[in-house]
């Protein structure tokens, strides 16, 4: 019997949507292309935020595309089945998502000149916005609590596993010339700069005017109302009918409203123990 995940090699998936059997084909045969782009994340690190503004890049600021067409099949999910579905049929240049960590992911990427994106935002944010996001979901487990969910997120028993083994995984990638390294916080500190050093890596150049189309059609407030984008489509399936969205407060620091002093110190503490090898300009939030 499910216990509200799918778990798979010790790690816990979504239910819907994903099998072991899927994941492992996933693993063993998808085969990327030199031209593909492809954009990985911890769950809640802005992802789709960073979709929204890869889609702009690759229409050159118009929204039709983001207007009329759902986020997920924009930059289908690789892991979940309707995702890999759409993708496996696609030509040209493929706007690729995934969430799963270094070691399931499939061995072509490697061997590619893919160009890889990955989105880092602060663990302690994203533990906020994971528990606020899983609470009206309906297809992970659901906290009782913060507190509850906080010992969920420290010991990985949280979608697609630990934070920490996954940034350290994916970090283990960063000195290739295919690999970028993004921060929802550098983007929330200076958008058009971090739009352009994105832009510079796709070998991609836009227009002023293209760019500020592309600032102003991935704001927070304006994907906000888009319902191709800001997750209402799911409202009554995987989503609350009534306040289901991924739009949540799109800040940095909003951690410091909920938790305790000691579960501050508690996290420093952890953190510390985990990441403390790497070099932490790679973490750039207080
Ligand atoms: P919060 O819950 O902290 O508000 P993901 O796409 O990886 O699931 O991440 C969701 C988080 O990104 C949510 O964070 C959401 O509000 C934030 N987000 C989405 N679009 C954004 C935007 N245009 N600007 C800033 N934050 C955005």
């Amino acid at each position: 019997m499910s216990d509200g995940f799918m778990w798979f090699e010790g790690i816990p998936f979504p239910v819907v949507d994903y099998t072991p059997e899927h994941l492992r084909a996933v693993r063993e045969s998808f085969v990327f292309k030199d031209e593909d782009v492809l954009t990985v994340s911890f769950p809640k690190s802005g992802t789709n935020w960073l979709i929204e503004m890869l889609c702009l890049i690759y229409s050159k600021g118009d929204p039709t595309w983001v207007q009329s067409v759902p986020i997920w099949e924009r930059s289908p999910w690789l892991e979940n089945t309707h995702g890999y579905n759409t993708l496996k049929d696609k030509d040209g240049p493929r706007l690729i998502t995934s969430h799963l960590p270094i070691h399931l992911f499939p061995k072509s990427v490697f061997k590619s000149k893919t160009k890889v994106i990955y989105l880092i935002r602060n663990p302690r944010d994203i533990l906020v916005s994971g528990y606020f996001f899983w609470i009206i979901s309906n297809f992970v487990k659901k906290p009782e609590s913060l507190e509850q969910y906080f010992e969920w997120f420290i010991q990985g028993n949280v979608a697609f596993g630990s934070w920490f083994d996954h940034t350290r995984g994916w970090m283990s990638m960063r000195e290739k010339e295919n690999f970028l390294i993004v921060s929802y916080e550098e983007l929330k500190q200076d958008t058009r700069s971090t739009v352009q050093k994105i832009c510079r890596f796709l070998g991609k150049k836009l227009e002023p005017e293209e760019l500020n189309s592309l600032l102003k059609y991935s704001s927070f407030q304006v994907m906000k109302e888009n319902k191709m984008s800001n997750y209402t489509l799911l409202r009554g399936w995987l989503l609350d009918g009534e306040s289901g969205s991924l739009m949540r407060k799109g800040i940095c620091g909003d951690w410091k409203n909920y938790f305790t002093v000691a579960q501050a110190e508690a996290f420093d503490k952890i953190f510390q123990e985990k990441m403390a090898d790497l070099p932490q300009e790679l973490f750039p939030w207080e």
